[in-house]
């Protein structure tokens, strides 16, 4: 994925955009809360890859955890950054922004926990950028260390259909009111979904179109990647998020 994609644009109405970050948005819990049962220390870095607009960044700063939010995207960093500009400052500097690639970053020490919140996994659209990335998590932790992540399922309609379009629509916090049309398309050999989405803003002539590809990945599949990069599974919650997404915790031996 490139900055591109994740745009200025998509940045801004991320969180209040259906198929993007409204869910987590609006139920932050259903999707934290994994984290929050799980990560205990809070005098040891966290690193974060693919931090997004902060929906969990801001959690665990305000919980007291600090945290390294690697993100590749300066556009989702300037709206994670106005968020922690809003909160009080003593939550704001447990947080460390780093604009890099989470595929070559390399932290000073290496850390107890890598936290990948809401898909940076499946937002590599391609197998062996997955496999770099828990790599890369690898290279980042310290034996023992554990990846926290947790990813959507795909929608098995898409599945299915190969190919469906959806419209809906969508307001965001300041009060402008979007018609979202989606097309899917799905490729069941290489597993990558693409989504086409066009948004149309109410009294606005032009339409803004973004291309976001995933690649999902199934259980069994998974869990032979985090091994061959030397990991061992410790839970792949199927159910996550009322079955939503996978929750994944794998310990590197
Ligand atoms: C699906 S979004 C998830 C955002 C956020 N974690 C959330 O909870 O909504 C994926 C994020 O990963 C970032 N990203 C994509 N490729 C990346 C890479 N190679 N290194 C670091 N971040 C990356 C994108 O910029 C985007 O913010």
């Amino acid at each position: 994925m490139s900055d591109v994609q994740y745009d200025q644009f998509l940045s801004r109405i991320y969180d209040d955009a259906p198929y993007f970050g409204q869910a987590r948005s609006r139920e932050p819990e259903l999707f934290n809360g994994f984290y929050f049962k799980h990560l205990r220390d809070k005098t040891r870095r966290v690193l974060e890859f693919g931090s997004g607009t902060g929906m969990l960044t801001v959690p665990l700063a305000r919980a007291g955890f600090l945290v390294d939010s690697v993100d590749i995207s300066s556009s989702m960093q300037e709206v994670l950054a106005g968020k922690l500009r809003a909160e009080d400052s003593s939550v704001a500097k447990r947080v460390r922004q780093l604009t890099a690639d989470a595929l070559s970053y390399l932290g000073e020490e290496p850390y107890d926990s890598i936290v990948m919140p809401e898909g940076l996994v499946i937002a590599l659209p391609d197998r062996a950028l997955q496999i770099a990335l828990f790599e890369s998590c690898h290279r980042n932790l310290r034996k023992g260390g554990r990846i926290y992540a947790d990813f959507v399922q795909p929608r098995y309609k898409v599945v299915y259909e190969q190919k469906l379009q959806e419209h809906t629509r969508f307001r965001t916090r300041d009060g402008d009111e979007y018609l979202l049309s989606v097309t899917f398309r799905n490729d069941r050999h290489s597993q990558v979904e693409e989504w086409d989405a066009v948004f149309a803003r109410k009294g606005a002539p032009e339409r803004i179109a973004v291309t976001v590809s995933f690649r999902f990945l199934f259980h069994s599949e998974l869990q032979f990647m985090l091994e061959r990069c030397g990991f061992k599974v410790i839970e792949i919650d199927v159910n996550h998020a009322g079955g939503l997404g996978f929750a994944v915790i794998a310990e590197k031996v």
